[in-house]
This record gives C-alpha cells, sequence and structure tokens, in this order.
C-alpha cells in the first residue's frame, strides 16, 4: 500500500514542475491528503486477508496488525517522501529565483521604465500639447553609440556628469548625458528632468528622446545642438565671433519664448530654476533651447524646497529668503541679457578671494546711456542700431530689479524684444536680407 502510495506521489510531483508556481502548495497538500493515515483502509484490509470473519479476538488481532502495518507504511512513505518534496520545492524556488533574475538583467538591457519612481508630485501635470512618448532605451546601444563613452566624444562636462555625442543605428546623431553623480539630489533631478521633459513639446524647450537605467548608470538621450551652448559660444574659443547682433537678440528672443512657454502655457506653470547660459543651447542654425530641467518646480508645489541654482543667476529673494516665483526666471534671464550684452561671465575672479557680481558692476552704468557702448563687447561694438542697444539694455535692468514685483513678465520682455529681431529670425524687424544672412553664417 505504501508503495502503491509513492507511485501515485510521483506521478503528482512530476506533474509539479509543469505548473504555475500557484499550484505547488496545493499539489502537495493534495499528496498528503492521499497519504495512508486517510486512505480508504478498511476495504484494503478486508481484501487483503481475503476472510470474513466474527470472531472479535481475531478481528482484534487483525486490527492490530493492520494498525502496525499502518504505521510502518506511512513513516517508510514519509521518510521516502518528505526529502523528495523538500528537493522539489528548493528546485521550484531556485527556477523561479534564477528566472527572476535572468528577467531584471533582461529589463536591465532593455533599460527600466521609469514610472515605477517617477515623481508623483509632478503626476496633476497637463502638458498644454500632445507629445510622442519619450522611449525607454538600450543600455549596449548607447555605449556603441557613443564608442564605449570615449572621452574623445565629449561635448561637455557638468556637474552631474559628460554629455557625449552619439550616433545611432539610422545614422541620427544624438547628445547622450551620462550621469556619474550617484547622490539622491542627482537622482532626483534625473527623475525631475524626465517627468517634466516627456510632458512638454516647444519648439524652444529641449527634446529629450529617451532615457535608460542600467543598475547605477542613468544616461538621457537628446536632440543634438550643433553648436553647444550659448556659455561655449560666448565664453569658449571663439569668444563671441560666432554670434552677430541680430543672433544675440534672436537667442534671447528664443530664450523668452521658453520661459514664456512654462510660465504661461503650461498647467501648473514651471519655474525652470536653473536658466543660465550653459542651459541655453544652439543647434545648426543658433535657434537656442532650454535645457536641464532637473531642478525645475510646479508652481504652487514651491514651499520647501531646497536652494538650489546657480551662482550669479540666482534672484536675491530666493537666495535671501528662499521666495521662488517665476520672476526668478526673469531674474536669470536679465543676466544672460547681460552675458549676451557684455559677454562678461556672470560672476568673475578677481583674485583669489575676491569675487565680482556682473549684476553689481553692470547696474549703475546701464542706467547712464553714455556709458553702454563702452562696456558692450568688442566682438559686436558699433555693429547695430543704437536706439536698440538701449532698449535691450533698459529691458535687463528692469528684469534684474531687486524687487521681483517690480520686474517684467516674461510675456512683456517677449514683446519687447520681438521688434528688434529680424522677420527671418523670427521677429517683426525688417532689415537688408544680406545683413540677416549674415546674422547667421558668422
Ligand atoms: N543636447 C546637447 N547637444 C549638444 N551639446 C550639449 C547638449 N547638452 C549638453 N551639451 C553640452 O554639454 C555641456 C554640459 O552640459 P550639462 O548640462 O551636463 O552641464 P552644464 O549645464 O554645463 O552645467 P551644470 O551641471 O552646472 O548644469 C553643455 O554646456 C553643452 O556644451
Ligand atoms: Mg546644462
Amino acid at each position: 500500500m505504501g508503495f502503491m502510495s509513492i507511485l501515485i506521489l510521483n506521478l503528482q510531483i512530476a506533474t509539479i514542475d509543469a505548473r504555475p508556481n500557484k499550484l505547488i502548495s496545493s499539489s502537495v497538500t493534495s499528496v498528503h491528503e492521499s497519504s495512508p493515515a486517510t486512505a480508504p483502509i478498511p476495504s484494503m484490509a478486508d481484501s487483503s486477508s481475503g476472510i470474513q470473519t466474527d470472531n472479535p479476538s481475531h478481528r482484534q488481532h487483525s486490527n492490530k496488525k493492520l494498525v502496525i502495518g499502518l504505521i510502518a507504511a506511512s513513516s517508510f512513505t514519509g521518510f521516502i517522501l518528505l526529502p523528495i518534496t523538500c528537493l522539489l520545492i528548493f528546485r521550484r524556488k531556485k527556477i523561479f529565483k534564477s528566472s527572476k533574475i535572468r528577467a531584471n538583467r533582461l529589463d536591465q538591457l532593455r533599460g527600466l521604465p521609469l514610472s515605477s519612481f517617477i515623481n508623483r508630485t509632478n503626476s496633476t501635470f497637463k502638458p498644454s500639447s500632445q507629445k510622442p512618448s519619450v522611449l525607454v532605451m538600450d543600455y549596449n546601444l548607447l555605449k556603441t553609440a557613443t564608442n564605449d563613452f570615449q572621452a574623445s566624444e565629449i561635448l561637455g562636462s557638468g556637474g552631474f556628469g559628460s554629455v557625449y555625442k552619439a550616433k545611432l543605428d539610422d545614422n541620427l546623431l544624438v547628445a547622450v548625458k551620462k550621469l556619474d553623480n550617484q547622490s539622491r539630489d542627482a537622482l532626483k533631478e534625473f527623475q525631475t528632468e524626465v517627468d517634466i521633459l516627456s510632458k512638454v513639446q516647444h519648439p524652444n524647450i529641449i527634446t529629450l528622446l529617451g532615457y535608460c537605467v542600467y543598475d547605477e548608470t542613468k544616461l538621457l538621450v537628446y536632440e543634438l545642438m550643433q553648436n553647444g551652448s550659448l556659455d561655449t559660444q560666448l565664453h569658449g574659443p571663439s569668444c563671441g565671433s560666432n554670434l552677430t547682433w541680430y543672433c544675440r537678440m534672436k537667442i534671447a528672443l528664443d530664450t523668452a519664448r521658453g520661459l514664456e512657454y512654462l510660465h504661461e502655457h503650461c498647467k501648473p506653470p514651471i519655474i525652470h530654476r536653473d536658466l543660465k547660459s550653459s542651459n541655453i543651447l544652439l543647434d545648426s542654425r543658433f535657434n537656442a533651447k532650454l535645457s536641464d530641467f532637473g531642478l525645475a518646480v510646479m508652481d504652487g508645489t514651491n514651499k520647501n524646497i531646497k536652494l538650489s541654482g546657480t551662482l550669479g543667476y540666482v534672484a536675491p529673494e530666493y537666495l535671501l529668503d528662499g521666495k521662488l516665483t517665476d520672476k526668478s526666471d526673469v531674474y536669470a534671464f536679465g543676466v544672460v541679457l547681460l552675458e549676451l550684452l557684455l559677454r562678461r561671465r556672470p560672476v568673475e575672479k578677481q583674485a583669489p578671494s575676491e569675487c565680482q557680481s556682473l549684476v553689481t558692476w553692470a547696474m549703475p552704468q546701464l542706467t547712464d546711456r553714455s556709458k553702454i557702448p563702452g562696456i558692450i563687447d568688442p566682438v559686436i561694438k558699433d555693429t547695430m542700431d543704437l536706439k536698440h542697444l538701449y532698449q535691450v539694455a533698459a529691458v535687463a535692468v528692469l528684469c534684474l530689479q531687486p524687487e521681483p514685483s517690480y520686474r517684467p513678465l516674461i510675456t512683456d520682455v517677449l514683446h519687447s524684444l520681438v521688434p528688434l529681431v529680424p522677420v527671418e529670425l523670427g521677429g517683426t524687424l525688417r532689415v537688408a536680407d544680406n545683413r540677416v544672412a549674415a546674422a547667421l553664417e558668422q
């Protein structure tokens, strides 16, 4: 009888591996239920003796034998069965665990969806237009596309890592930002960047094509901006020589348009919080696009946020009181305008322990018209209508007012810049064609 049970058990166990995990425990339970202790013993005992008798002592004696037999059989069965069951459960667990590891590995190669850890506070955000979704990209694909993240492919480096030029399979050139920093702040910025850039869409905002999370490595894939950042153009080896007056005005207008979209057309409005020349990127036609949304916040969710930004661009009320509004971005825009006009860095080192703030130095001179031509970038000196120069200087002074309520809205700034930009470059100014062409060809 014990042998029969083992056979039944073996048959049942043989089917366990082929079943879903959920069924394992119930299969094992049914095996125990049909064990000798609960099997139809009397009928088997009767048939095994082969004798039908009414003698009580004989019945007692045969009952005793039956009980002993049953105990022996069940202990034998249990002895054999227990290790087999344990072995099978262990094997099942091991197979399940290793297939889970394999699945995780595959997920990582494909890149993990960000939905699992995306910033939930942003979930109420509604984009003003529908945007095609940002792709989860394959790590190996990006590794190959960047020549294994070779130093020669680096386009520039920032606080969180380097940006590489990459060529995808279909010869599409892209920029891949690799985050080397593993801090919590870096991870949060990565999440915010993906979250916001997956929802916004505007010609003056950088396009995020995809992202990848692979173990500790985090990658962001953007459209490639052939002319790099405004910071590199102004303060890099070309020293602003590629940027004519009209080109600079176009960059200012494009930047204002990007900000206007964030402040006026997104619901809730977005405050960029890190507007600066290195976050204004330029494509092959010097169209300007805002980048780096890692510090951006939704208006209304800007209570108790950590003071962040870049020295020289941070508005005084935010720096001193932590008061953050869209006017903080307007202040940073004013600093960028100064950079475009004067080609000076927002904070300049005078001596090892002495720094000069561009705003503090320039403000008194900008309010005196006679002094403006003397402080302008020599590269563009005498290339513009002076009236236009005074007008832009006046806009900068307004944006840099210490009191935020005295600063204009970015919409007002935008409207004051439109008439200063040639029609061909996106404004309403009519100028001789050859001068506009020169604006983009230098
Ligand atoms: N999409 C892009 N196309 C071309 N070049 C880019 C692109 N994105 C970034 N870069 C280049 O890489 C540089 C580094 O960018 P990154 O955003 O990492 O740092 P940053 O803005 O310079 O400094 P920070 O870390 O303080 O924000 C940029 O200044 C720019 O020159
Ligand atoms: Mg940047």
